[in-house]
């Protein structure tokens, strides 16, 4: 017997790992029908991890100080062996999530999974989706360049248009009248220590929805039910006579993955200032306002609906109602057609939706 497997024995006989095993691995069943939409959820996991793992190499030499914070950057970039990897795939990988955030959006969207019963993993989800663009608005000001410096006077300024309490609201995420070396502060603590928790949190409860319905099976013309489930007492979706998921759907997760991260190391590698504008290679300069300052692309939309708009409050109110919209769907769309071409209305919606977010986003950047 190697020492290997008396020590696997060992661990066997006091925790039950082949139970655990069989329960969530080879004995996990997924529908037979299931598809490679599915796995964008694990590449998601795979993107977070990445995140946390090269944020925390970043940490060793980044100085969260305005009078350091940019050169520290310059430093990792030039200096630290291996450091512009490091960066480069932290901010490559922090577009690649959004994107791929509202790809696995997308997709549960137009399969209807969100629908009954699991509501809570749209929410869930949904709230993900904001707090990880919130971790990439404070992650924007922490190199301190004019493109950091400028973009967060723009996006905390907004914030100023809620009535009453806004300009409170200002000096309190900015630590001042302005934005300076308080709020840089306050959006690392931010970016670093709380965001991060929350989000690992929400994610563990997203998978907890998960692992308590059932994962939903695609719908066809024939098969519309999210769930076998007719209300009343909690029901799992067995799927039985599916497929393990392990090591038959593990292996379409890890293909994807790859994917992911051969994009990821794609664009690291043959145009790693794919997502840098000329102002972020330039120190913060609070007497020096650049020329043209945008938000990332996927705030673009958002940024346009503010100058639309003759006041920002007005702004302000169509964004919230949009978005308290898209946040409870699963409780207004509450038909049982799953299958997008069975739902006119929703096809209609949805595919207009997408297309305004994207005609904004692009008129946000010509603009
Ligand atoms: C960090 C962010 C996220 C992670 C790590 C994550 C992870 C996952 C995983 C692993 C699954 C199961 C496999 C799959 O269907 O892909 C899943 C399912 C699901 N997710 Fe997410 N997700 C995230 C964000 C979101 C967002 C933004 C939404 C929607 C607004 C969402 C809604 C859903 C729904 C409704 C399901 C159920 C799918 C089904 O059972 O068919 N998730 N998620």
């Amino acid at each position: 017997m190697t020492l290997i497997s008396k020590l696997y024995d060992w661990v066997e006989s006091r925790l039950g790992i082949s139970e655990v095993i069989q329960k969530e691995m080879t004995g996990y069943l997924l529908p037979r029908t299931i598809n490679k939409w599915y796995s964008l959820g694990s590449v998601l996991l795979f993107a977070f991890a990445l995140q946390v793992i090269s944020g925390i190499l970043l940490l060793i030499y980044y100085v969260p100080d305005a009078d350091k914070a940019f050169k520290s950057v310059s430093v990792i970039m030039n200096e630290i062996p291996f450091g512009w990897l490091i960066r480069l795939c932290h901010a490559v990988g922090s577009n690649l999530m959004v994107a791929t955030l509202f790809l696995h959006m997308f997709s549960v969207l137009f399969m209807g999974s969100y629908k009954k019963p699991r509501e809570l993993q749209w929410v869930s989800g949904f709230t993900l989706l904001n707090l990880v663009m919130g971790i990439s608005l404070t992650g924007y000001l922490l190199p301190w360049s004019q493109l950091s410096f400028w973009a967060t006077t723009v996006a905390t300024n907004s914030v100023g248009a809620v009535p009453v309490i806004g300009e409170y609201l200002v000096e309190f995420v900015r630590g001042g009248k302005l934005v300076g070396p308080p709020t840089l502060g306050r959006f690392f603590a931010v970016h670093v220590a709380i965001l991060p928790v929350v989000i690992a949190g929400l994610i563990g409860a997203h998978l907890f929805f998960l692992k308590r319905t059932g994962i939903s099976a695609p719908p066809t013309r024939n098969n519309q039910a999210a769930t076998t489930w007719q209300g009343g007492a909690y029901h799992y979706d067995k799927h039985e006579g599916g497929i393990p998921f392990f090591p038959n759907f593990f292996l379409h997760d890890m293909t994807s993955i790859s994917i992911y991260f051969a994009c990821l190391l794609g664009v690291v590698f043959f145009s790693p200032y794919l997502f840098f504008t000329p102002d972020s290679f330039v120190p913060a300069n609070a007497f020096q306002t650049p020329a043209h300052i945008k938000p990332e692309w996927y705030f673009l939309a958002n940024y346009q609906i503010l100058k639309i708009f003759p006041s920002e409050i007005i702004g302000l109110t169509v964004q919230g109602a949009g978005m308290t919209f898209i946040a409870l769907l699963p409780f207004v769309d509450r038909g049982d057609k799953r299958y997008p071409l069975q739902r006119p209305l929703f096809m209609v919606c949805a595919v207009g939706g997408i297309a305004l977010f994207i005609a904004l986003s692009i008129w946000g950047h010509l603009s």
